[in-house]
């Protein structure tokens, strides 16, 4: 929270990634409890500094998720930088960039949850789409890889993704 609040991250963003980081690690807490191998501290901190690249202070690479996987790693904190690098949508196309741990895979998958405030999956590539409509064709290729990914998150668990804002308090 010191390091967003360093690089001046906007004030309107703040919502995204704190509902990111309550969905992530509600998930890895539930997932631990099943006795999955989950570093919760990990999730936690990577999934709020996961966009810290968009902030107005921040260096430009090649994409907000590597700027943010720079600043995690110039800062010392080395175990933040893959879960965050492999956040960006499009990295499940692509198996050596695909998010490979379960830290990584509940970034990635809570950050595809939330716009502002959480709004779900189809709701969040709606959003996308919206926002970003020159990469329309993406999106419909990672949606099947999406789906797949949620379903490898909740098959442990005792309820399924249409049960969270209810768990959460999110709506
Ligand atoms: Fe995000």
């Amino acid at each position: 929270m010191k390091l967003l609040a360093e690089y001046r991250f906007p004030e309107g963003a703040w919502s995204h990634v704190t509902t990111v980081a309550a969905v992530a690690v509600f998930l890895a807490e539930e997932l631990k409890r099943r006795g999955r191998p989950v570093r919760v501290d990990v999730v936690r901190a990577a999934a709020l500094l996961h966009d810290i690249g968009k902030a107005p202070g921040a260096p430009r690479d090649a994409d907000h998720a590597a700027t943010s996987a720079h600043i995690a790693a110039e800062r010392g904190y080395a175990e933040l930088v893959e879960p965050i690098r492999r956040h960006i949508v499009h990295s499940v196309l692509d198996p050596v960039a695909a998010p490979q741990t379960l830290e990584e895979k509940l970034v990635y998958y809570a950050d595809k949850l939330v716009a502002r405030d959480y709004v779900g999956l189809q709701g969040r590539f709606r959003d996308l789409k919206r926002r970003y409509p020159q990469t329309t064709a993406t999106f419909d290729l990672c949606w099947p890889k999406v789906l797949a990914l949620e379903g490898e998150v909740f098959a442990p668990l005792s309820f399924g993704a249409g049960d969270l804002p209810g768990l959460l308090g999110l709506g």
